[in-house]
């Protein structure tokens, strides 16, 4: 039987105290990784995580920490340090939507907020990363994108910006440290059931367009990307670095060709 096993595995997993991060953080947990569950700010959320993983009979920690801010990064890595000594695993999957904004009458500064937290804050977190999982010359970081780094969105240019540069910063990172035992790839999920997208989800009449738009005419579950994560994570996935793994239930195919043409 083929099982994936992360035992003796130290794991990062940045937005981990809900949505997508949550059922990440899990599912490494799971396959028995050790996590560090970040958070932005919110620790009842979080150390709700956190108990969970325990309870499972799994080793957890909380951090916390702006991953747009170069000196927060490093302070959350120090903390990973100091409980799990080193780290192997680095998922990067906080981030935000932002507003839905025209270019033409957007904020510069909602801009230049989705393009911190979503681009710069997992440049930073790669960086630190990278120091700790080269010199041991063992290490996976996974990227979390979106279908939006292929398909563009209105009023969303901030984020499918971000998106699109974080599957070519993940491409060009994989290139770099191929050779040194460190995989670096990119999960595009697709519209996934999570608090993000709670108001498109939650009401009838946009969960119909929404089903329209995914061949498999349904949203995902958050476990449908943890699943993948930790496969990724995982020695099975030894030979995929430098890629995004789509995960969307058919988003990308265009579904409205099941007819007509
Ligand atoms: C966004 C979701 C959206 C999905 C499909 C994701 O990247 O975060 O809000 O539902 O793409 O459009």
């Amino acid at each position: 039987m083929i099982a994936i096993d992360l035992s003796g595995r130290r794991a990062l997993v940045t937005g981990a105290n809900s949505g997508l991060g949550r059922a990440i953080a899990l599912n490494l947990s799971a396959a028995g990784a050790r996590v560090a569950v970040h958070a932005l700010n919110d620790r009842v959320s979080a150390e709700t995580v956190v108990e969970q993983i325990r309870q499972g009979g799994g080793e957890a920690v909380a951090v916390y920490g702006d991953v747009s801010q170069p000196a927060q990064v490093e302070k959350m890595f120090a903390e990973v340090d100091s409980v799990f000594g080193g780290l192997d695993i680095l998922v990067n999957n906080a981030g935000m939507d932002g507003a839905r904004e025209m270019c033409a009458g957007s904020d510069p500064e909602h801009w230049r907020a989705v393009i911190s937290v979503d681009l710069h804050g997992p440049y930073f977190c790669t960086r630190q990363a990278l120091r700790r999982m080269l010199p041991q010359q063992r290490g996976v970081i996974i990227q979390i994108t979106s279908v939006h780094e292929f398909i563009p969105w209105a009023g969303y240019s901030a984020y499918t910006s971000a998106k699109a540069a974080l599957s070519m910063f993940t491409k060009t990172v994989a290139q770099e440290v191929a050779t040194q035992g460190v995989r670096v790839l990119a999960i595009a999920p697709g519209a996934i059931r999570t608090p993000i997208n709670a108001d498109v989800w939650g009401n009838p009449d946009s969960l119909r367009d929404l089903d329209q738009k995914i061949a498999m005419n349904r949203p995902g579950e958050p476990d449908e990307i943890g699943r993948v994560a930790a496969f990724l994570a995982s020695d099975l996935a030894s030979y995929i670095t430098g890629t995004t793994l789509v995960v969307d239930g058919g988003m990308l195919i265009y579904p409205d060709f099941n007819h007509g043409g």
